[in-house]
């Protein structure tokens, strides 16, 4: 497996990819080939830290991006942090250490471009092994948690020791990840220019809720009917037999 920077000629696999790699694994479907093809446009995006994994036969195996944050300080300041994601592995290739192989090397890039400490939201049972812990633990608190609250899918680690000694502060994911829910209409255009596939409830998916009103979604009778006769898994039945959609505000996250 060779591991190279992204080039334009890679975008759309690599959304193929992020696409078959997160499908129904965190919600019904999923949106993080959105986020990856909008954030290459983003000021926030680190063109030097989007790598691919590519196969014997030129095919993609895995892709992680990198992106600027942010802490908030308690005396109203910003301190400059790092984040990444989606990071993805081909289905067919999960579990042979290749996932763990790509992020370390991209690390190990982020490390020699200057990047001092990285937060992200992920599961603890793999990042770990690259080297990232409970951020709380740290001093660094989650935008939707109280202070001090320990979060066990918001994850850190330092790239250069010390960069975050004497630092306490607050992390918002940057809004390059909430493009889906900002724009569900672009999001939905997108998607429908990949091959069709079926979304589907599975266990340790995250907590849904109906964009609109809130209510818990569970399986596909909780759900919303689209005009078309398909399941709407972003809304509850009861909104969207009685309400047009409305496209305002981004939900909470619900990580
Ligand atoms: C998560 C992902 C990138 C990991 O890559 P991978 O190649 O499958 O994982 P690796 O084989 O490198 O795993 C390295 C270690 O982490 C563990 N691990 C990997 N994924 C895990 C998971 N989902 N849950 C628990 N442990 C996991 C492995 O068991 C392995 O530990 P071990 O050596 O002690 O057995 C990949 O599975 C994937 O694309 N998943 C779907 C998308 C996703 O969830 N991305 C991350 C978003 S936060």
């Amino acid at each position: 497996m060779d591991i190279r920077l992204e080039e334009p000629r890679d975008w759309r696999a690599a959304e193929e990819l992020t696409r078959e790699a997160f499908w129904n694994v965190y919600r019904p479907g999923c949106t993080e080939h959105y986020v990856l093809h909008r954030y290459r446009s983003d000021p926030a995006f680190i063109p030097g830290l989007d790598f691919v994994m590519e196969d014997r036969d030129g095919r993609l195996a895995g892709h992680v991006m990198f992106s600027r944050a942010e802490l908030l300080l308690g005396d109203g300041s910003k301190f400059p942090m790092w984040t990444f994601g989606p990071i993805g592995i081909r289905p067919d290739l999960k579990r042979r250490g290749l996932g763990l192989r790509l992020l370390l090397h991209a690390l190990d890039a982020a490390r020699t471009l200057g990047v001092g400490a990285l937060c992200m939201e992920g599961n603890i049972a793999f990042y770990r092994h690259a080297g990232f812990g409970l951020a709380s633990r740290i001093g660094l608190h989650y935008h939707s948690a109280p202070p001090g609250a320990e979060v066990p899918y918001f994850l850190a680690r330092e790239l250069r020791p010390g960069y975050l000694a004497g630092i306490e502060g607050t992390y918002h994911p940057p809004r390059g990840y909430f493009v889906a829910e900002e724009d569900p209409a672009g999001f939905a255009a997108f998607d429908a220019t990949f091959p069709a596939k079926t979304k589907a409830f599975r266990p340790g998916q995250l907590p849904q809720f109906c964009r609109r009103c809130g209510a818990p979604l569970r399986a596909d009778a909780d759900c919303g009917l689209q005009p078309g006769g398909g399941i709407d898994y972003s809304l509850c039945r009861g909104c969207s037999a009685t309400v047009p959609v409305s496209r305002e505000s981004p939900p909470q996250q619900q990580a």
